[in-house]
């Protein structure tokens, strides 16, 4: 994993294998309280009945209700199984698949962040094939035969875009995360409700917000065969948090900008589907990863310093970015139109307040951080390979917040 010349060769095997995979199509509804639809939602679909999975915090703080009332309303029957934790881990899954064999589930509503969501995939993918053991379910492609029990899922943070993506990350009977790409994936219809992100505390809206952005960012630099609608997604996902985190900093009730955030955090789930991430993913799951930091914070600490290593050979995409952000005008050099795209994303980091560099960092991890980042980068297919001495000086500046 570690050979500069193998990751530089199977650079764009990621790219090539992901287009493979059936991504779904869901319908999208946005709006403030708008998981109140999912009871004629799912009468539309024809389900006979629901198991809402949810996690335990959501639950006690009575979120589900509406979702439970509008499904009443319709007259669906509803099962719900709120035992989701931080990180799945087998033994919830397999409690959750209980649940919806139990219910008769033919239909999985999931309400939550991206544990939820996760768990849900597995749980609808599990559902179908009942005697099958749960770990079976987490190689690194899960192939279901058909489809997955169908999904609506409803996210309750606007960051990780999980509620549509097909990869889930739960740990196994060791506590090793195992990362899954479900092919056969059926997610139906994706529920945007601000309501539920407009209480969160101000670190879990910036984290979640610069999760997204880095999302739409990778998506847009990503040496990735795409169509221009992803490439606008992508983009509009960049545009859209770099417009509204700030207001959300002066005013995190602001509906208007929650929604959008929203709708920023589901396009960065299309750009994780069919343009992948990249270097400063493969730095945050690595350092999150070993000193136990927030995925969210550890973005928030990688982007500036992977970027700026990609300064040179993704200038023209960033030039094209910086314009369509408004950070820059249509007839600035390249050069820079991607200075200001920088200095902009630099600035929204800032006022953000996040720590100044990783002071958990430390010189003597570097050697098995540079095995781990090595190791997650081959996921992807990023617009250029880093030598071990590059990502050491991204490790230098990511540790000094440059
Ligand atoms: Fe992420």
């Amino acid at each position: 994993m570690g050979s500069y010349i193998f990751r530089r060769c199977i650079r764009r095997l990621p790219g090539a294998v992901i287009h493979a995979v059936p991504i779904p199509e869901p319908e999208v509804t946005v709006g403030f309280g708008s998981r109140e639809q999912i009871g004629p939602i799912c009468k539309a679909l024809g389900a006979k009945s629901v198991l809402l999975v949810t996690d335990k915090t959501l639950f006690s703080l009575g979120f589900h209700e509406k979702i439970v009332g509008s499904l009443k309303a319709e007259g669906v029957p509803c099962a719900v199984f709120s035992d989701i934790s931080t990180e799945p881990t087998t033994d919830i899954i397999r409690a959750g698949r209980q649940a919806a064999v139990d219910c008769k589930a033919d239909c999985i509503a999931a309400l939550g962040g991206g544990s939820v969501m996760d768990s849900s995939k597995i749980i609808a993918a599990g559902a179908k094939k009942p005697n099958k053991s749960v770990s079976r379910y987490l190689h690194k492609f899960d192939f279901i035969k058909g489809k997955t029990l169908p999904l609506i899922t409803v996210p309750s943070t606007a960051g990780t875009g999980a509620e549509y993506t097909v990869g889930a990350v739960v740990k196994n009977s060791k506590g090793v995360k195992n990362s899954t790409v479900v092919v056969g994936l059926d997610v139906r219809h994706v529920v945007l409700d601000s309501e539920l992100t407009v209480g969160a505390p101000q670190s879990v809206t910036v984290w979640c917000g610069i999760d997204a952005l880095s999302h739409g960012l990778e998506g847009v630099l990503s040496d990735v065969k795409y169509n221009e609608d992803d490439m606008k997604k992508s983009s509009a996902c960049v545009r859209l948090v770099m417009e509204n985190l700030p207001v959300l900093l002066n005013d995190p009730g602001n509906i208007d900008a929650r929604q959008k955030m929203a709708l920023a955090a589901f396009y960065g789930g299309n750009a994780i589907n069919k343009q992948l991430a990249g270097y400063i993913h493969a730095c945050a799951h690595s350092i999150g990863g070993l000193y136990h930091i927030p995925h969210g914070k550890a973005i928030a600490f990688c982007t500036m310093p992977v970027l700026d290593m990609l300064r040179d050979v993704c200038r023209e995409k960033l030039a094209a970015l910086s314009v369509y952000c408004g950070t820059a005008k249509d007839s600035d050099r390249a050069d820079i139109a991607a200075k200001k795209f920088f200095s902009a994303l630099k600035k929204l980091l800032d006022d953000c307040g996040l720590e100044k560099g990783c002071a958990a960092l430390k010189k003597e991890d570097y050697p098995k951080l540079l095995k781990m980042i090595n190791a997650d980068s081959i996921n992807y297919s990023p617009p250029k390979t880093f030598k071990n001495s590059e990502v050491i000086g991204i490790l230098d500046h990511i540790a000094k917040g440059e």
